[in-house]
């Protein structure tokens, strides 16, 4: 088996999942990661056990086939770019951007140079939703209508770092952007139209809105809502809340539920119970009828797996790459759920209904 040697961008937690996934890869060689101040990246590259390089020895490097990106949103374009112009093959955390004009110019510079890239949606990958998504496949829940989404966090992004310093409607691409795509794949259709509204802001310090009520129509009658704060949940002293500590938190304050609601069934997702159950909808001398008919759960152990998958994501898309196959999540569908966003924030401005063909959103 041909190995080739890896690069991370941004050392920062998603870089340590991102070099630990390039470890676990049998098509790696050697991981190189970069940071622009000398003394972190070196001091980084230590604690994660990979080989310090400065970007431009990483982009001359031929040896170096495969960079990840897991540096604050901002440089995610340019250094994507930088990447694919190099001849490299690319996976990019989310958002795809801080505007959708970088978006739609990621998109642009994936067509023209042929590139790889792939943008880091690793719920596609995680066994929860891919759960979901196979059930509406075999059709036992009909035809989806109805698509909900309520997220429910602690405040765990710190003040003055670059996700508070964040203007707009930050979250929506930061955060829920993961699940705007997630009612787009169910669905697999293009939204109609967005409403979107937010409360005044109770995180004081967030230079950006805090939560988000966002309505999205789709073709023949459906429709999705997605409801997002960043408080009530009880404060803890952990990372990410979806990466320890469930135990603390279901019943505290945190969400993270998806239904899906079809013609003849229903499907939801329980982050914080660990649980994925299905209905059967039937029918009566007297009424619809709706029945439970599949459980499922899952130990802490596979929690990582079930609902935030990014190294299973990492280390199937390095397989991809060194088999020659293309992305599986193009470039294009990427920048669609980036325009998503982008519409709810259009949404949120303007106080307008906003149509997905908005020239707004060109
Ligand atoms: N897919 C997911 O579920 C998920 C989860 C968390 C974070 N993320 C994404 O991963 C990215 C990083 O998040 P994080 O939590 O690791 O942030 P972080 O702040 O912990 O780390 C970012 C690192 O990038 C470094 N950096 C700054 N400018 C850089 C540049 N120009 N080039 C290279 N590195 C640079 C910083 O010094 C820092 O070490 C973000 O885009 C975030 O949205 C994705």
């Amino acid at each position: 088996m041909e190995k080739f040697n890896a690069a991370i961008l941004g050392l920062g937690g998603m870089g340590a999942t991102h070099a630990e996934a390039a470890r676990k890869s049998p098509y790696i060689d050697k991981i190189y990661g970069y940071e622009p101040d000398e003394e972190r990246r070196n001091t980084r590259c230590k604690e994660i056990g990979i080989i310090p390089a400065t970007l431009d020895e990483i982009m001359a490097d031929e040896s170096i086939k495969f960079i990840s990106i897991a540096s604050p949103n901002e440089t995610h374009v340019e250094l994507a770019e930088r990447a694919m112009r190099a001849g490299k093959s690319v996976l990019c955390e989310k958002p795809m951007g801080t505007t959708l004009a970088e978006a739609r110019h990621l998109a642009e510079v994936e067509k023209e140079t042929g590139a790889f890239l792939q943008i880091g949606f690793e719920l596609h990958y995680s066994k929860m939703y891919k759960q979901v998504k196979d059930w509406i496949n075999a059709g036992l829940i009909g035809t989806p209508v109805n698509n909900q989404c309520r997220y429910y966090c602690c405040e765990f992004h710190k003040k003055n770092n670059w996700r508070s310093n964040s203007t707009g409607s930050f979250l929506i691409g930061e955060k829920l952007s993961h699940y705007l795509d997630l009612q787009r794949w169910y669905f697999g259709e293009t939204p109609q139209n967005v409403y979107s509204l937010s409360a005044a802001k109770v995180v004081d310090y967030f230079n950006h809105r805090d939560n988000h009520q966002i309505l999205t129509r789709y073709p023949d009658g459906k429709i999705a809502t997605l409801n997002f704060i960043m408080y009530i949940a009880e404060s803890h002293t952990g990372h990410d809340p979806l990466r320890d500590l469930l135990e603390q938190q279901v019943d505290d304050g945190h969400y993270l539920q998806y239904h899906i609601c079809g013609t003849k069934g229903a499907i939801e997702t329980d982050v914080f119970r660990r649980r994925i159950r299905r209905w059967e909808f039937g029918d009566s001398p007297t009424n619809m009828t709706s029945k439970i008919v599949e459980t499922i759960t899952f130990p802490k152990e596979e929690d990582q797996i079930y609902f935030h998958n990014v190294e299973g994501q990492n280390i199937h898309v390095i397989e991809l790459i060194a088999k020659g196959k293309p992305s599986e999540m193009t470039a294009q569908q990427a920048y669609e759920t980036m325009k998503l966003c982008f519409a709810a924030e259009l949404s949120e401005d303007t106080g307008e209904l906003i149509d997905f063909n908005d020239p707004r959103l060109k």
